[in-house]
């Protein structure tokens, strides 16, 4: 695979990195090239439509988006490029990332956001996503990802309970 950057991650501010980079060390993990970028639908506007409408003649293949609050980062860009647009809800107000969760889910008709689970897992998620639709033309990596799956199911099969504590 070439060093070129296959995914683009993307967050609204520096303060969703704690969260999104579990989304690059699952990226990394599977050996597939990625940048990461800030740039806001509110605060940067003008920043996030020129990487987004440059993304794919770049050779990103898809772009995962992470934001909190009321989170339009994930659909400006899913507006701005017709690639494939993942969507990470934050949690980063007192609304506990529902409110970036529905307003990612709940884009209108014809301009579609894969929406993913708020935090940590949906960072994840999104990434383990994306590495699916590489596979789908990368037989190398699609094996990395059944292997990745068997190996995850070994290990919840293996899982021991503790024993209860002693009886005084
Ligand atoms: C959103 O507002 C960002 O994606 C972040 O989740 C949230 C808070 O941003 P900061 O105030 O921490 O920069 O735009």
């Amino acid at each position: 695979m070439s060093h070129t950057p296959q995914v683009g991650i993307l967050m609204g501010s520096a303060s969703d990195w704690p969260i999104m980079e579990h989304a690059a060390r699952t990226l990394r993990d599977f050996g597939i090239p990625w940048e990461a970028e800030i740039a806001s639908a509110h605060r940067s506007l003008d920043k996030l439509t020129g990487y987004a409408a440059g993304a794919r003649e770049r050779g990103l293949k898809c772009i995962i988006a992470g934001a909190g609050a009321a989170a339009h980062l994930a659909g400006v860009t899913a507006a701005i490029t017709d690639l494939p647009v993942l969507g990470v809800p934050i949690d980063a107000t007192s609304l506990k990332g529902m409110d970036a969760l529905l307003a990612m889910v709940q884009m209108p008709g014809g301009i579609p956001v894969a929406t993913f689970a708020i935090g940590k897992a949906g960072a994840v998620n999104a990434a383990l996503f994306a590495v699916a639709m590489l596979a789908n033309d990368d037989s190398e990596m699609a094996a990395k990802l059944a292997a990745f799956r068997q190996q995850q199911s070994a290990k919840v099969k293996a899982a021991v309970l503790p024993p209860l504590d002693p009886i005084d």
